[in-house]
């Protein structure tokens, strides 16, 4: 017996990153996975690479009709919703808040907050109908303090705190738990590849050598995690928040001089 058998789980942005080591480690455990998300080509052709237990469904998170043809298609080719992952996510050009136009902000808002609470909305009758079930929202360590030129991003993963905590306490009694994980720096194309707008990528500037793990997290660093948190191991846990950064909110190791 595996830990998701008989399961499905839904990952949006489930085509890359991050989201296709989670797709790829849930069917390794036994679930049906469908990998929501906008990049068709990459989303079908992992599907295909996994088979009968995938499936694509076009999903751009920020639009609530594409939500609810998702949670469909879920249910009509599995039967029921389980695992929702809410792990779509896009950074805003590094830029002052000055210099950020409200079309910059809106975009990162609606993709990064409004797209996890339509998720919830949406998939939360189908736990339901599931009688119960888990969602992660992928948060990340800036939802921890502030980034100078990354205000769209800080705020969107600020308030999906809230969102998780709030969603938490509503669903708790239906026996949906909702927690949120915060990773530091992955190794993704979210930083080898520049925003959408910008010049040059997160990978450009920053190192991990300073830190106590002097390492880029790798995606099945944060796979591991959420499959505790979505996993029946974790059935006592809700509302809470995960960090996994290799010790990068600690600031840098700095190595005294021993005797
Ligand atoms: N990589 C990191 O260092 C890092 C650190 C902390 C948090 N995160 C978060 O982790 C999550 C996954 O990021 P990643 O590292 O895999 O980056 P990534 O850029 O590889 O993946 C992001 C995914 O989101 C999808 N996406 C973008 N807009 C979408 C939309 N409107 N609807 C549906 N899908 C959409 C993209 O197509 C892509 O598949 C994001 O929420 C990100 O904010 C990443």
């Amino acid at each position: 017996m595996r830990r998701f058998d008989d399961q499905t789980v839904l990952v949006t942005g489930g085509a890359g990153g991050q989201g296709a080591s989670h797709v790829r480690a849930f069917h390794a455990e036994g679930a049906n996975v469908v990998i929501g998300g906008i990049d068709a080509q990459r989303g079908a052709a992992l599907a295909d690479e996994l088979g009968t237990r995938a499936r694509f469904v076009r999903l751009d998170v920020a639009d609530e009709s594409s939500w609810s043809a998702a949670v469909l298609a879920a249910e009509s080719a599995f039967g029921a919703l389980n695992v929702l992952v809410n792990n779509a996510g896009v950074q805003n050009p590094p830029a002052t808040i000055e210099s950020t136009d409200q079309a910059t902000w809106s975009r990162i808002l609606d993709i990064n907050l409004t797209g996890a609470f339509l998720g919830i909305k949406i998939a939360a009758p189908a736990l339901r109908r599931a009688a119960g079930g888990a969602i992660v929202n992928i948060a990340s360590t800036m939802a921890l303090g502030g980034t100078a030129h990354y205000a769209p991003y800080v705020a969107s993963k600020w308030a999906l705190r809230g969102l998780t905590r709030t969603a938490a306490l509503e669903l708790g009694r239906d026996h949906i738990r909702v927690n949120a994980i915060h990773p530091g720096v992955i190794a993704t194309p979210f930083i080898r590849e520049p925003a959408a707008g910008a010049t040059a990528a997160i990978a450009d500037f920053y190192s991990p050598e300073p830190f106590a793990i002097p390492r880029l997290g790798e995606p099945t660093d944060v796979t591991r995690l959420l499959l505790f948190l979505t996993s029946s191991d974790a059935s006592f846990i809700t509302g809470s928040e995960h960090v996994i950064d290799g010790g990068l909110l600690l600031g840098p190791a700095l190595q005294a001089e021993t005797a």
